[in-house]
């Protein structure tokens, strides 16, 4: 099990789980907006890492110019305890 930090708030996550980060801190009640359902198109699930390891990016995070440190929660799992904030 992994320890994600969420705007100061932890909460537990399964790094092997298949599930994005996005739906796993969802499934604990984290609001996280996802105006996409998860697409990959919307950006609005967008977190900013402070840190911790995450998969590589996808194709279509490449495709989106995010600022450094962004990810979409949406497209990436954890491999790691992580610490973000979300961006909306
Ligand atoms: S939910 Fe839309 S890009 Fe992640």
């Amino acid at each position: 099990m992994a320890t994600v930090t969420v705007n100061g708030q932890d909460y537990t996550i399964d790094p092997t789980s298949d599930e994005s980060l996005m739906d796993q801190l969802k499934t604990q009640g984290v609001e996280i907006v996802a105006a996409c359902n998860g697409a990959g198109i919307c950006q609005t699930c967008a977190v900013t890492v402070n840190s911790g390891e995450l998969t590589e990016k996808t194709d279509t995070e490449d495709m989106m110019d995010l600022p450094d440190g962004q990810r979409l929660s949406c497209q990436c799992k954890a491999k790691s305890d992580l610490d973000i904030d979300l961006v909306y």
